[in-house]
Formats: C-alpha cells, structure tokens, sequence
C-alpha cells in the first residue's frame, strides 16, 4: 500500500482486572476502508474503539490513529474523528438543532457555515421537522439519528460508529448505509463499524475482523475469510422433496464431496466439492440416480456462515 494505515495498532492489550477485553491486537486500516468489527457481546470491540479514541489507555501495547498517539493526543485525535459511541447522549434539555450547532462550535465549523451544515445533516436524517423540539420529546430512533447527524457534522476522515443502525427503522437503516458507502467512497473517509448486524457488515465492509474474547481471529475480505474457511466450492442442488433421499445417498457416493447436507424446510441439497471439475460428474450422477435437477449454483457463503464457522473454530479457545 502507498497510503500509511489511519489506524495501526501493536499488541494493543487491555486488562480490567482480570478480564483481558483486548488481547494482543494487530491492525492495519488504510484511508476509504470500511473495516467491519464483529464479535459475540463482550468480544472487546467498545474497549476496542475507546482505546483507538483515547478514552482509555492501553494496559500494553500501542496504537497510532490519524499519525497520533491516542494515549497521549486523545483530545486532537478526537477533533478529527467522528465517534458514534454505543449509547450516544444528546442533550436532553436541548433542541436537535441546538445540539448539532453547539458540536459545529466545537469542532470549529466557521460560525457563517454552522446553520447551513446543520441543515444539511438534519435533511440527511430526516430531523428537519423536528429541529426546534426539546430532546427529551425524541424517540429513541430519533436520538440514535440525532447522535449520528453530530457524528458527522465535522466530516471527520476517520469515524467510528458503535452499533449505528441498532433502533433504526428500515429506511434510516438504508439511508445510512448509502451514508457510510458515500463517505469511503472518495477514498478519503475512514470508517470503523461496530455491528452485530452481519448483512449490515456484509454489504459495507471492504474487510471485517472478528474478535473472540479480545483477541481478533480473522481479518480480511469476506471472501478471502472464505476461501481460508472451505477449500473448494460449495453447491447447491434444488429438487422434489420426494427425491432428497436419493439425491442425498447418490450425493455421498461420490468420492471427495463432503458436508452434503438438506436446506432445511427446502427440497435443496448443499454439498462441498474439492474442484470446479468435480461438477459434471455431480450431474451426471444425480441423473443416473433419476433425481430431477431444477436448478444447480454455486454457493456463495455468507458473512452468517463465515461468522459462525469461525465462531465454531475459536469456542474452544480460553476466555
Ligand atoms: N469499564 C470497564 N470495567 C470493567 N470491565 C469492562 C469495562 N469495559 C468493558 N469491560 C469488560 O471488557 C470486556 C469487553 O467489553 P466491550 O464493551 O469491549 O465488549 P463489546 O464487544 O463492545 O460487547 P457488546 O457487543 O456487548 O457491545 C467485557 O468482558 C466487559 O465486561
Ligand atoms: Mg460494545
């Protein structure tokens, strides 16, 4: 890579107690990343974002964001990142327009230039209307909206969002969705996304990492996470329900197919082949076999599959 990494960590580790809730972390992040960050409840990804924030200090370890030293620059770090923390306060006592100015002012907005940026995010996040209420009157979608709307307002380069659409409805969801595309887009914008939504993860992030118990256990594109999973290919096979035991006993006779399983609740086989070569013979045998073939794919694994094969690899793992 030509770029340096906007963020970058070295055995970032981070002890409460006896509790390890970052382990040994190594990450590299280049400018217009979307970087997924995935794991089960308490894997360590808010210690995570706190540490790269400077909110907290590392217990060893260290890492560098945007050039900085969180640990001792937090607060220039943190006037150029945007940070949507997991349970974000706005001012209650405020109003939504009054809340975004004041963090305009803060993050040194020309004063000239506040009303018409405020404007802009209220638009993004459909608050316009709602603008001049008290806070305390916001549902909660609104205040989650209201929190992203002041996490952007300064454009940060790099922006950590915990857990943004968690609350959303479905057409905010989307509209930040096209907003975190939108952002990496110019290859200037930086975004770290905590999520538990994994098609949310799937269909933003250039990499995603997975932590379990602190300690991250796959870093990359959810298809290079794939390829390190399944050698080969997987394949679906669609028939009768009639005709599924036979498929499955032809299936299995087929020297090096594995993992030939049933769709549930679908007349739909999946299996794993070593080789693309393998797939005629894969017909040719189901033929033989009188099942009738309606439609046969190649199956692209989700992030789902890949997140809970992982999970399945790493249970085992001390806590
Ligand atoms: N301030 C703290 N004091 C003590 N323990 C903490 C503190 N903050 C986090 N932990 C512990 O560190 C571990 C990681 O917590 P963290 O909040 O980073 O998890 P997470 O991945 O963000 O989980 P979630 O998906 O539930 O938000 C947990 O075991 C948690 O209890
Ligand atoms: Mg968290």
């Amino acid at each position: 890579m030509i770029n340096a990494p906007v963020i970058l960590t070295e055995g970032l580790t981070r002890h409460f107690d006896d509790i390890i809730a970052v382990d040994d972390l190594n990450l590299e992040i280049y400018p217009g990343e979307v970087l997924g960050f995935l794991g089960h409840n308490g894997a360590g990804k808010t210690t995570t974002v706190r540490l790269l924030n400077g909110v907290l200090t590392p217990t060893s370890g260290k890492a560098q964001v945007l050039g900085l030293d969180p640990s001792t620059d937090g607060a220039e770090l943190r006037r150029r990142t945007g940070v949507l923390t997991e349970t974000p306060s706005v001012d209650e006592r405020l109003t939504g327009y009054e809340n975004l100015a004041i963090f305009a002012a803060l993050f040194n907005i020309p004063p000239a230039a506040v009303e018409s940026r405020v404007a802009e995010v209220l638009e993004i996040f459909q608050l316009t209307d709602r603008a001049g209420d008290r806070v305390s009157e916001y549902s909660k979608g609104m205040k989650q909206k209201l929190a992203l709307a002041r996490a952007i307002i300064h454009q940060p380069e790099l922006l950590f969002l915990d857990e943004p659409t968690s609350g959303l409805d479905p057409v905010i969801t989307r509209q930040v969705h096209t907003l975190i595309r939108e952002l990496s887009r110019d290859g200037n914008h930086t975004v770290f996304l905590c999520t538990h939504n994994l098609a949310e993860a799937q269909r933003l992030c250039d990499r995603v990492a997975v932590l379990e118990n602190g300690r991250m256990v796959a870093l990359g594109s959810p298809a290079e996470l794939a390829r390190d999973l399944w050698k080969g290919m997987r394949l679906e096979v669609e028939t009768t329900t009639e005709a599924i035991p036979a498929a499955i006993k032809a299936l299995t006779a087929i020297p090096d197919t594995r993992e030939v399983v049933q769709e549930q609740g679908h007349p739909v086989i999946s299996l794993s082949l070593n080789l693309r070569d393998q797939v005629p013979g894969v017909v040719s045998c189901l033929v033989a076999a009188g099942v009738p073939i309606f439609r046969l794919t190649p199956k692209e694994p989700t992030l789902e599959d890949i997140y809970f094969a992982l999970h399945e690899n790493h249970k085992e793992m001390p806590a």
